[in-house]
C-alpha cells in the first residue's frame, strides 16, 4: 500500500483548491479523502505518492487531472431541491422574461453546478407542468459541472430512489420509466436539456457558453474560500444577460462586497437580480472581473 503523509495529502488539497476552488477541511482530508487518494493512486499504478503528484501536477495526465477532480468533488443532489426557487422560476420570472423577449429569442437557464443532473432535469419539468415549453417559446437549459462522471450520469439519465424521494407519484409517472433498480427520463425531458463538463473557475470557457436569463448556482459555493466565491459571482455576472437572475443555494448568500446585483425577495426566495449598468469598479476590479478575455484565461 501506498503511503501517503499528512503534508502530502495538503499538497493535494492546496493544487485541487488552486485548480477548481474547494476546499476540503483537514478531518475530511485525513478520512475520506485520504482512502479516496490512495485508491487513486494506486488504480494508475503509481509506486510512490511524488511521482503521481508531479504527473498529476505537471500537465502530463489530463484524464488523471479529471479522475482527481472527480475523486475530490462532493455530488450529492436530489430532485425537486429547494423547491420553492423552481416555483418562482416558473410563476414570477419565466412570465416576466416572457413578456420582454420577441418570439425568437430562447429563454436560456444554466445550471453551474449539476452535479449528476437533478436539478436541471426539474428545472425542464418545472416548465413543462406549467406549459411554458410550447411552439411560441424556445428554451435553452444547460447544466455544466467540473466532474466528468457526474455529467456522464447525467446525460444518461438514470437514476435511483435515493435521488428520486422529493418526486410526486404523478411526476414519476409522467417523466420516467421505471429500469431495474432506478428510473429512466424519457426521451422528451432528455432531449430538453445539455450538459458539458466546465470548471466554474475557466472564465474563458464559462464566456462561451453564451448568455443566460437564469443562473442556478446551488450548494457549490459553500465550498470555496471568500476570493474565489466573490469572483465565480461576477464570472457569473459577466454571463447573464442585463437584469437577469441569480439562484443560490439556501445556505449561501450573496457577499456584501459584491455590488453588480439587487436582491429581491421573492415569495419563500430570495434571487439576485443582475443591475442592468453594473455600478461603478474599480480599475482592479474591471481587470479581475469585467475585462475582456482570450483564450487561457482563468480566475487564478
Ligand atoms: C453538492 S453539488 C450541488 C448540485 C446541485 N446544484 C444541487 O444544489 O443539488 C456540488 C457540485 O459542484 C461541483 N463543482 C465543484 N467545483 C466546481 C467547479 N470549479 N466547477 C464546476 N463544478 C464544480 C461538484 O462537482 C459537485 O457536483
Amino acid at each position: 500500500m501506498v503511503n501517503v503523509s499528512f503534508e502530502q495529502l495538503k499538497k493535494i488539497r492546496d493544487f485541487v483548491r488552486l485548480k477548481i476552488g474547494i476546499f476540503i477541511d483537514d478531518y475530511k482530508l485525513t478520512t475520506i479523502y485520504r482512502r479516496k487518494i490512495v485508491d487513486l493512486i494506486q488504480r494508475h499504478g503509481f509506486k510512490d505518492f511524488e511521482t503521481f503528484y508531479s504527473t498529476v501536477t505537471g500537465g502530463r495526465s489530463p484524464e488523471l487531472l479529471q479522475e482527481l477532480y472527480n475523486t475530490m468533488t462532493v455530488n450529492e443532489t436530489y430532485f425537486f431541491r429547494e423547491k420553492e426557487q423552481f416555483e418562482i422560476l416558473v410563476r414570477d420570472i419565466i412570465p416576466e422574461l416572457d413578456s420582454k423577449k420577441s418570439s425568437f429569442e430562447s429563454i436560456n437557464i444554466l445550471s453551474a453546478p449539476c452535479s449528476t443532473g437533478e436539478e436541471v432535469y426539474t428545472i425542464a419539468i418545472y416548465l413543462m407542468e406549467h406549459g411554458l415549453v410550447n411552439p411560441s417559446r424556445k428554451f435553452m437549459i444547460l447544466g455544466i459541472d467540473v466532474d466528468s462522471d457526474a455529467v456522464k450520469q447525467a446525460e444518461e439519465g438514470f437514476y435511483t430512489e435515493k435521488s428520486m424521494r422529493g418526486v410526486p407519484g404523478y411526476i414519476k409517472e409522467k417523466y420516467f420509466v421505471k429500469q431495474g433498480g432506478g428510473y429512466q427520463v424519457i426521451p422528451q425531458l432528455r432531449q430538453a436539456v445539455s450538459f458539458k463538463v466546465v470548471n466554474v473557475l475557466d472564465r474563458y470557457e464559462m464566456r462561451r457558453l453564451g448568455r443566460f436569463d437564469v443562473i442556478f448556482s446551488r450548494n457549490m459555493l459553500i465550498y470555496f474560500e471568500e476570493r474565489l466565491r466573490n469572483e465565480t459571482i461576477a464570472t457569473f455576472y459577466s454571463i447573464l444577460k442585463p437584469e437577469g437572475y441569480l439562484f443560490l443555494g439556501h445556505a449561501e448568500r450573496m457577499p456584501p462586497t459584491i455590488t453588480l446585483f439587487k436582491e429581491r425577495s421573492m415569495g419563500k426566495a430570495i434571487v439576485y437580480q443582475g443591475y442592468l449598468f453594473c455600478p461603478p469598479v474599480s480599475p482592479e476590479e474591471f481587470e479581475r472581473f469585467l475585462k475582456p478575455l482570450k483564450e487561457g484565461d482563468t480566475l487564478l
